[in-house]
């Protein structure tokens, strides 16, 4: 039943993604000049939380636009309606409709549907993950020389020891290809599918990495904070990898290992 009605209300999140995509819409700024909002995020969120309360009205709700609807439940749907909303916003078909379902405080289970290029990433704790129904594993090199990473900039910047620009540049000085796509849970998804060999990134909500979390630990990958300790979706900092490059990316990341 829960898998059923998380599949259900990512098809209408996603229905409503693709519906704007396709035809204008209104945008505006939350904070700054390019943290943005478009009508096709709220349509989302609205569209996806109708179909989570008609199936489990008690359960509580956290979506990044509407906030959060505490209720007397161990169950918590963590909702981003659009993960890549510059992406979207400049119609670059990157970008994703996100859920993860927490109970007692763990995440159990996760979806993260890119709809324009049709991948649908899932997993289930103690299940596996799968892209379109088929299995996923993460790669399997083991040095961040020879690694394929990705990452994402805040929309505000952070000047902190070890900050975004810092490692970024460690990195691309000594030839490894960064890239960053532009939205977190595909960054984490395709770690999951071995696409990526690692991802880090400083400034995540729990939306964003709610369902992508867990997508990449069932795919057999590891998930911390920078410092190589345990991973909460309530802290900003992620880094999440093959689990073979693990130690030594989160050694180059905090200053402990020259690259
Ligand atoms: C953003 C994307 C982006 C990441 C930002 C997020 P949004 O989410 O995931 O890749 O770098 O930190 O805020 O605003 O598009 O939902
Ligand atoms: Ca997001
Ligand atoms: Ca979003």
């Amino acid at each position: 039943m829960l898998k059923n009605t998380l599949y259900k209300a990512v098809q209408a999140g996603a229905a409503e993604v693709v519906r704007f995509f396709n035809s204008d819409f209104k945008i505006s700024n939350k904070e700054g000049v390019n943290n943005l909002v478009t009508e096709a995020d709220h349509a989302s969120e609205k569209a996806i939380m109708d179909v989570i309360r008609k199936d489990f009205p008690e359960h509580q709700l956290l979506g990044e636009e509407s906030g959060k609807l505490v209720q007397d439940s161990n169950y918590k749907w963590i909702i981003d309606p659009i993960d890549g909303t510059v992406n979207f916003a400049h119609r670059i078909p990157l970008n994703c409709v996100s859920i993860g379902i927490e109970k007692d405080g763990k995440i159990i289970m996760g979806v993260v549907y890119n709809p324009h290029i049709n991948e649908f990433f899932f997993a289930e704790k103690g299940k596996g993950a799968t892209l379109n129904d088929k299995p996923i594993s993460v790669s399997n090199e083991t040095q961040v020389l020879k690694s394929c990473l990705v990452t994402g900039f805040p929309y505000t910047y952070i000047n902190m020891p070890n900050g975004p620009l810092e490692i970024f540049d460690k990195l691309i000085r000594k030839g490894v290809p960064v890239r960053r796509i532009g939205s977190a849970a595909i960054d984490l998804c395709w770690v999951a599918c071995g696409r990526f060999d690692g991802f880090y990134e400083h400034k995540l909500e729990p939306w964003d990495s709610a369902a992508g979390f867990l997508i990449v630990e069932e795919a057999g990958g590891k998930v911390t904070n920078h410092e190589n300790e345990l991973f909460s979706i309530y802290q900003h900092k992620i880094l999440a990898t093959n689990g073979k490059i693990h130690d030594e990316l989160s050694g180059i990341i905090t200053n402990k290992i020259a690259i």
